[in-house]
Protein backbone atom coordinates (compact mmCIF):
# COMPACT_ATOMS: atom_id res chain seq x y z
CA UNK A 1 0.00 0.00 0.00
CA UNK A 2 1.36 3.97 -0.82
CA UNK A 3 1.80 6.36 1.93
CA UNK A 4 0.55 9.50 1.37
CA UNK A 5 3.15 11.89 1.59
CA UNK A 6 2.78 15.32 1.89
CA UNK A 7 5.27 17.54 0.32
CA UNK A 8 6.23 21.49 1.53
CA UNK A 9 7.20 24.01 -0.14
CA UNK A 10 8.05 27.84 -0.99
CA UNK A 11 8.45 28.72 -4.77
CA UNK A 12 9.95 27.04 -7.69
CA UNK A 13 9.04 23.04 -6.43
CA UNK A 14 10.95 21.03 -8.87
CA UNK A 15 11.76 18.57 -6.35
CA UNK A 16 8.09 18.27 -5.91
CA UNK A 17 7.37 17.54 -9.35
CA UNK A 18 10.12 14.60 -9.92
CA UNK A 19 8.20 13.29 -6.58
CA UNK A 20 4.67 13.37 -8.20
CA UNK A 21 6.18 11.80 -11.17
CA UNK A 22 7.68 8.98 -9.12
CA UNK A 23 4.71 8.92 -7.70
CA UNK A 24 2.38 8.50 -10.66
CA UNK A 25 4.10 4.90 -10.77
CA UNK A 26 1.47 2.31 -9.38
CA UNK A 27 5.12 0.89 -8.01
CA UNK A 28 6.09 3.56 -6.45
CA UNK A 29 5.73 3.05 -2.22
CA UNK A 30 4.29 6.62 -1.85
CA UNK A 31 1.28 8.68 -2.98
CA UNK A 32 1.20 12.68 -2.62
CA UNK A 33 -1.99 13.74 -0.39
CA UNK A 34 -0.68 17.13 0.00
CA UNK A 35 1.45 20.09 -1.51
CA UNK A 36 1.64 22.79 0.62
CA UNK A 37 3.18 26.07 1.15
CA UNK A 38 4.01 28.86 3.26
CA UNK A 39 3.77 31.28 -0.20
CA UNK A 40 0.01 31.37 -1.56
CA UNK A 41 2.23 32.64 -5.16
CA UNK A 42 4.65 29.40 -5.34
CA UNK A 43 4.91 28.53 -8.84
CA UNK A 44 4.52 24.77 -7.62
CA UNK A 45 1.53 25.33 -6.67
CA UNK A 46 -0.13 25.70 -9.97
CA UNK A 47 1.99 22.66 -11.29
CA UNK A 48 0.96 20.79 -8.23
CA UNK A 49 -2.77 21.55 -8.94
CA UNK A 50 -2.60 21.01 -12.89
CA UNK A 51 -1.19 17.52 -12.15
CA UNK A 52 -4.46 16.66 -9.79
CA UNK A 53 -2.69 16.96 -6.53
CA UNK A 54 -4.41 18.70 -3.46
CA UNK A 55 -2.96 21.68 -2.83
CA UNK A 56 -2.84 24.41 -0.14
CA UNK A 57 -1.38 27.26 1.29
CA UNK A 58 -1.27 29.07 4.83
CA UNK A 59 0.72 32.03 4.10
CA UNK A 60 3.27 32.22 7.49
CA UNK A 61 2.44 36.46 6.96
CA UNK A 62 -0.57 36.19 8.04
CA UNK A 63 0.48 34.91 11.77
CA UNK A 64 2.25 38.30 12.51
CA UNK A 65 5.68 36.12 13.54
CA UNK A 66 4.02 33.45 15.54
CA UNK A 67 5.99 30.87 13.51
CA UNK A 68 4.91 28.43 15.69
CA UNK A 69 0.51 29.41 14.99
CA UNK A 70 1.92 28.93 11.87
CA UNK A 71 3.23 25.59 12.12
CA UNK A 72 0.68 24.32 14.28
CA UNK A 73 -1.61 25.14 11.26
CA UNK A 74 0.79 23.74 8.64
CA UNK A 75 0.43 20.61 11.16
CA UNK A 76 -3.59 20.63 11.21
CA UNK A 77 -3.48 20.26 6.84
CA UNK A 78 -1.37 17.97 7.16
CA UNK A 79 -3.07 15.92 9.52
CA UNK A 80 -6.48 16.36 8.03
CA UNK A 81 -5.03 15.41 4.71
CA UNK A 82 -4.01 12.08 6.50
CA UNK A 83 -0.29 12.65 5.56
CA UNK A 84 2.38 9.84 7.07
CA UNK A 85 5.52 10.76 5.93
CA UNK A 86 6.48 14.69 5.44
CA UNK A 87 8.88 15.80 2.44
CA UNK A 88 9.97 19.46 2.54
CA UNK A 89 11.20 20.53 -0.98
CA UNK A 90 12.76 24.04 -1.48
CA UNK A 91 10.85 25.11 1.94
CA UNK A 92 12.06 28.27 2.60
CA UNK A 93 11.68 28.60 6.16
CA UNK A 94 13.70 27.34 9.36
CA UNK A 95 11.27 24.73 11.11
CA UNK A 96 10.16 25.02 15.11
CA UNK A 97 10.25 22.47 17.42
CA UNK A 98 6.09 22.36 16.74
CA UNK A 99 6.61 20.50 12.95
CA UNK A 100 10.10 19.04 13.96
CA UNK A 101 8.58 17.40 17.10
CA UNK A 102 5.16 16.32 15.35
CA UNK A 103 7.07 14.70 12.46
CA UNK A 104 9.98 13.35 14.12
CA UNK A 105 11.69 10.33 12.18
CA UNK A 106 9.16 10.92 9.04
CA UNK A 107 10.16 14.32 7.95
CA UNK A 108 12.68 14.40 5.29
CA UNK A 109 15.04 17.92 3.55
CA UNK A 110 16.94 17.87 0.33
CA UNK A 111 20.18 19.69 0.31
CA UNK A 112 22.24 21.24 -2.54
CA UNK A 113 25.32 20.15 -0.68
CA UNK A 114 27.21 17.85 0.18
CA UNK A 115 26.39 18.12 3.91
CA UNK A 116 27.98 18.67 6.74
CA UNK A 117 29.47 20.73 3.91
CA UNK A 118 27.64 24.14 3.51
CA UNK A 119 24.32 24.01 5.52
CA UNK A 120 22.27 26.84 5.03
CA UNK A 121 22.06 29.13 2.12
CA UNK A 122 23.89 30.17 -1.34
CA UNK A 123 25.59 26.29 -1.23
CA UNK A 124 26.68 26.66 -5.14
CA UNK A 125 28.27 30.47 -4.63
CA UNK A 126 29.88 28.97 -1.33
CA UNK A 127 31.27 25.79 -2.85
CA UNK A 128 32.49 27.47 -5.60
CA UNK A 129 34.40 30.37 -3.17
CA UNK A 130 35.87 27.27 -1.03
CA UNK A 131 37.42 25.58 -4.41
CA UNK A 132 36.09 21.91 -3.37
CA UNK A 133 36.40 19.63 -6.19
CA UNK A 134 32.96 17.89 -5.75
CA UNK A 135 29.47 19.04 -4.85
CA UNK A 136 26.20 17.40 -4.50
CA UNK A 137 22.95 17.13 -2.63
CA UNK A 138 21.99 15.29 0.54
CA UNK A 139 18.80 13.72 1.41
CA UNK A 140 18.65 13.83 5.12
CA UNK A 141 16.15 13.36 8.31
CA UNK A 142 15.28 16.83 9.92
CA UNK A 143 16.21 17.85 13.59
CA UNK A 144 15.87 20.99 15.06
CA UNK A 145 19.37 21.84 14.07
CA UNK A 146 19.37 23.55 10.24
CA UNK A 147 20.72 20.60 7.92
CA UNK A 148 22.04 18.99 10.72
CA UNK A 149 19.64 15.96 10.55
CA UNK A 150 20.93 12.06 10.19
CA UNK A 151 21.80 11.74 6.43
CA UNK A 152 20.04 9.35 4.16
CA UNK A 153 21.87 9.30 0.70
CA UNK A 154 23.75 11.72 -0.70
CA UNK A 155 24.77 12.35 -4.84
CA UNK A 156 27.53 13.96 -5.57
CA UNK A 157 28.99 16.03 -8.97
CA UNK A 158 32.43 17.25 -10.34
CA UNK A 159 32.85 20.96 -9.54
CA UNK A 160 34.45 21.87 -13.34
CA UNK A 161 36.89 24.61 -13.81
CA UNK A 162 34.74 27.24 -15.66
CA UNK A 163 31.74 26.36 -13.64
CA UNK A 164 29.37 29.64 -12.85
CA UNK A 165 27.09 29.27 -9.49
CA UNK A 166 24.28 28.51 -12.10
CA UNK A 167 25.44 25.55 -14.12
CA UNK A 168 26.60 23.85 -11.14
CA UNK A 169 23.11 24.24 -9.45
CA UNK A 170 21.87 23.18 -12.55
CA UNK A 171 24.40 20.23 -12.75
CA UNK A 172 22.96 19.39 -8.69
CA UNK A 173 19.44 19.81 -9.62
CA UNK A 174 19.61 16.69 -12.14
CA UNK A 175 20.67 14.60 -9.22
CA UNK A 176 18.57 15.89 -6.67
CA UNK A 177 15.54 14.85 -9.02
CA UNK A 178 16.94 12.04 -9.15
CA UNK A 179 17.89 11.41 -5.37
CA UNK A 180 14.82 12.94 -3.26
CA UNK A 181 12.45 10.10 -5.17
CA UNK A 182 15.10 7.35 -4.95
CA UNK A 183 15.65 8.04 -1.43
CA UNK A 184 11.85 8.13 -0.51
CA UNK A 185 11.38 4.35 -1.56
CA UNK A 186 14.25 3.37 -0.16
CA UNK A 187 13.35 5.23 3.17
CA UNK A 188 9.81 4.16 2.68
CA UNK A 189 10.98 0.39 1.85
CA UNK A 190 12.38 0.64 5.15
CA UNK A 191 16.46 -0.04 3.96
CA UNK A 192 16.84 2.88 5.80
CA UNK A 193 16.32 4.04 9.11
CA UNK A 194 14.87 0.77 10.28
CA UNK A 195 12.83 3.17 13.45
CA UNK A 196 10.84 4.93 11.37
CA UNK A 197 7.66 4.33 13.61
CA UNK A 198 4.97 1.50 12.43
CA UNK A 199 2.23 3.23 14.23
CA UNK A 200 1.45 5.44 11.47
CA UNK A 201 -1.85 6.43 12.34
CA UNK A 202 0.06 8.77 15.44
CA UNK A 203 2.10 10.89 12.70
CA UNK A 204 1.19 14.59 13.03
CA UNK A 205 0.33 14.75 16.00
CA UNK A 206 0.59 18.32 17.75
CA UNK A 207 3.04 17.63 20.67
C1 LIG B 1 16.64 22.91 -4.20
O1 LIG B 1 17.96 23.14 -4.63
C2 LIG B 1 16.62 22.24 -2.86
O2 LIG B 1 17.71 21.38 -2.65
C3 LIG B 1 16.72 23.40 -1.91
O3 LIG B 1 15.98 24.44 -2.51
C4 LIG B 1 15.91 24.23 -3.92
C5 LIG B 1 14.46 24.16 -4.25
O4 LIG B 1 14.22 24.03 -5.62
N1 LIG B 1 16.30 23.02 -0.60
P1 LIG B 1 12.80 23.52 -6.12
O5 LIG B 1 11.77 24.45 -5.50
O6 LIG B 1 12.63 22.10 -5.66
O7 LIG B 1 12.83 23.65 -7.61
Amino acid sequence: MKRRIGILISGRGSNMEALVRAAADPAYPAEVALVLSNNPDAAGLATAAAAGIPVAAIDHRTFKGDRAAHEAAMNAALVAAGVEVVCLAGYMRVLTSVLVEAWAGRLLNIHPSLLPAFPGLHTHARALEAGVAEHGCTVHLVTLGVDEGPILAQARVPVLPDDTEDSLAARVLVEEHRLYPATLAAFLGGDLHRDLPRDLPDAGRVP
